[in-house]
């Protein structure tokens, strides 16, 4: 059994048919049948699975198709085909195509799928159980076909039944490395020190910190030895990358396949006329409220959503650009602002907030050269946790980021292309914290901004996410907040912590 598509459609013309044109589209359907439709076909295709126009018909200056196929020269694929040949054939008879119009579309799916698998999508106008098999009729215009839409639901539908197999599965994840055990000196909730510290405090939104000078005299700390031991001895230039990001973004990084239950959205106003926002602001002037329902109707969008992934917003530096050989690898790094994550029940201490402030190293060149680059990566970390925190941690190679934030599971696919999670132990909650990751991210990004090197090589890319509250989280649940206790290069940098607030 394979997949099989059939769809009807209206031809319409210029004007009626003269008997000389409709026998030209005798002719053509019947070269369309034999040769057209067999192009790029594999040899050992049988005849059904095949498109052929199994029926037609010619009345005043509409011409009916009906067109059958399986998985070759699809039935879409064959009226464009045919499309292409019969406004050659209907221009010698001075006959214009001016309409295509489709009557209807059906696919017939060889498996008796669970609903779940079915998405919800307005094209799927019905859905028809047979034995061992699912139909469904689809409402597509011309250029929904075109724009392979019957194609795309279909390895959705693929796409969903598979992720319903992986069920209640896991996340992959396989131990790469492990530092052993480090002495133990501190077993306290760093959160919750900090707060009694008064090194932070609970920001007016969910999920959001205000870090007071003790904590980011520590931020700082932690971000100079990413500075001078990582992204600077290995070439790494700063950049800063915008923190809104567009659908346009999302869309060609794949954000937009399954990011939304996460995404603080951005609105713009309707206008910025003054008086269209007065009964707003004098709603609020008299009542002390602010009237979020009114404000809702006064906005445009979303137009799209606050910083999540960091790197995202890069590529459209590189959109469309071929890079030069001695270029490679391009080297960069941004820290110029937070990224934000609607974490829902998950909020926890300062290790896993909505907003959060990270450095985002990516790179950019051949395979081979986004490979080393990432090894080179992995050997400063493991010198800068080994010989300058001094951390217990490990590393994993997890599901690719990308393909979590797409809302996919499994495994990694190729040996090469994927990411590595590095996690620190918390002896306070006997658990592991995910603090960073290293990811080779293949082509996927290239290919999606359509990115090319100038030696004709394919472009790949990396990326590498350094979390400073989880950083900070880590190091303060394995060392404390006794300075003379903590690693010497680090309280050096840190200094005596400021006391710039004292509450009566
Ligand atoms: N962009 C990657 C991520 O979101 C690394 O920061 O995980
Ligand atoms: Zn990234």
């Amino acid at each position: 059994m394979f997949v099989r598509f059939a769809l009807n459609a209206d031809l319409h013309f210029s004007r009626e048919l003269p008997p000389e044109a409709v026998e030209a589209v005798a002719k053509t359907v019947q070269e369309a049948n034999t040769t057209l439709f067999r192009r790029g076909v594999p040899a050992e295709a049988t005849e059904e699975q095949i498109g052929k126009i199994t029926r037609w018909s010619a009345d005043g200056s509409v011409v009916s198709l009906k067109i059958e196929s399986g998985p070759y020269t699809r039935a879409h694929d064959a009226l464009f085909r045919f499309r292409r040949s019969i406004v050659r054939a209907m221009g010698r008879h001075r006959l214009g195509l001016r309409d295509i119009r489709i009557t209807a579309f059906r696919v017939l799916l060889p498996d008796e799928l669970p609903d779940a698998a079915i998405p919800k999508v307005p094209f799927i106008t019905t859905v028809h159980r047979l034995p061992g098999a699912v139909e469904l009729e689809l409402d597509c215009s011309a250029s929904d076909l075109e724009n392979r839409v019957p194609d795309r639901i279909v390895r959705l539908i693929e796409e969903k039944k598979e992720a319903l197999s992986y069920g209640g599965k896991v996340e992959h994840w396989e131990l790469v490395f492990e530092s052993g055990a480090k002495p133990r000196v501190y077993s306290g909730n760093p959160t919750e020190e900090m707060l009694a510290r008064g090194w932070i405090r609970h920001g007016a939104s969910r999920g959001q910190w205000i870090y007071a000078p003790q904590a980011v005299q520590l931020f700082r700390a932690l971000e100079k030895i990413v500075i001078d031991e990582i992204v600077t001895p290995l070439g790494f230039s700063e950049m800063i990358f915008p923190k809104l990001v567009p659908w346009e973004v999302w869309m060609r990084s794949g954000h937009a396949k399954g990011v939304y239950p996460e995404i603080y959205y951005v609105c713009t106003p309707k206008t910025r006329d003054p008086a269209y926002w007065e009964e707003i602001a004098d709603y609020f002037k008299v009542t002390g409220k602010v009237p979020v329902e009114q404000i809702r109707e006064r906005l445009d969008g979303p137009i799209g959503g606050m910083c999540y992934a960091q790197c995202p917003p890069f590529w459209p530096f590189v959109q469309g650009e071929t890079l030069a050989n001695d270029s490679l690898p391009v080297l960069v790094f941004d820290r110029s602002g937070t990224s934000h994550r609607y974490e829902s029940g998950g909020i926890h201490g300062i290790e896993r907030v909505d907003e959060f402030h990270r450095i985002e190293i990516l790179w950019l060149g051949t395979a081979e050269q986004t490979i080393e680059t990432a090894d080179r990566l992995h050997e400063a970390y493991v010198r800068v946790f080994e010989d300058l925190l001094d951390l217990e941690w490990r590393s994993a190679k997890v599901t690719p980021w990308f393909m979590a934030q797409e809302g996919m599971v499994g495994g990694s696919g190729s040996a090469e292309v994927g990411t590595r999670d590095y996690e620190a132990y918390l002896p306070y909650s006997d658990s592991w914290l995910e603090f960073q990751n290293v990811s080779v991210n293949g082509n996927k990004y290239p290919k999606g901004f359509n990115v090319k090197i100038q030696s004709g090589a394919d472009c790949w890319s990396g990326c590498s996410g350094i979390g400073l509250e989880r950083w900070t989280a880590a190091f303060l649940a394995q060392k404390g907040f006794d300075l003379s206790k903590w690693p010497e290069a680090v309280a050096r940098l840190v200094g005596e912590p400021k006391e710039v607030f004292r509450f009566l």
